[in-house]
């Protein structure tokens, strides 16, 4: 009777094993456009940072880059960052750009508008609720995930 539990035991560490590959993969280079002047654009490049990107920082402003990207004003925040082909508009969680980077959607990329209370760079005694946005080929959106108020930090509730 002990087969199956050490089978299940294997079979756990081996999961364990492989899910920490992606985990030690070189690290991804993102390209932040901001104002020298932003405060929490420096803040969400330190979050990237903690979370193992490798950050280039342009001070030049981002209305050039985000209309490059075909990303909306309407879409708009204070930074926008270009990584592996795609553009990352305002305060996007890592943990969201990670996924997102893993699963490789035919998109412009992700957006957070404006810049909501509690969001990576954000952060203080106020927090809203946001939601991060895909914005595909033709410029439209859909909810890529949702963040409350009441989560851990960086915690997602995952639409798919
Ligand atoms: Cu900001
Ligand atoms: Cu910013």
């Amino acid at each position: 009777m002990k087969t199956p539990i050490r089978t299940f035991l294997a079979g756990s560490i081996i999961i364990i094993a492989l899910s920490g590959v992606g985990t030690h993969a070189a690290a991804t280079t993102i390209d932040v456009y901001k104002s020298s002047t932003c405060k929490c654009c420096a803040k969400w490049v330190d979050h990237m940072r903690a979370h193992g990107f490798t950050v280039n920082t342009h001070d030049v402003g981002n209305k050039e880059a985000r209309e490059r990207a075909g990303i909306s004003t309407t879409l708009g925040s204070c930074h926008t960052a270009l990584v592996d082909g795609y553009a990352i508009e305002g305060h996007v969680p890592a943990q969201d750009v990670k996924r997102f980077l893993k699963e490789r959607p035919r998109a412009i990329g992700l957006a957070v508008p404006g810049m909501p209370h509690g969001s990576p760079g954000m952060e203080g005694a106020r927090s809203d609720p946001y939601n991060v946005l895909l914005i595909d080929k033709q410029g439209d959106t859909t909810v890529y995930s949702r963040h409350l108020p009441s989560d851990p930090k960086d915690s997602v509730m995952k639409l798919k």
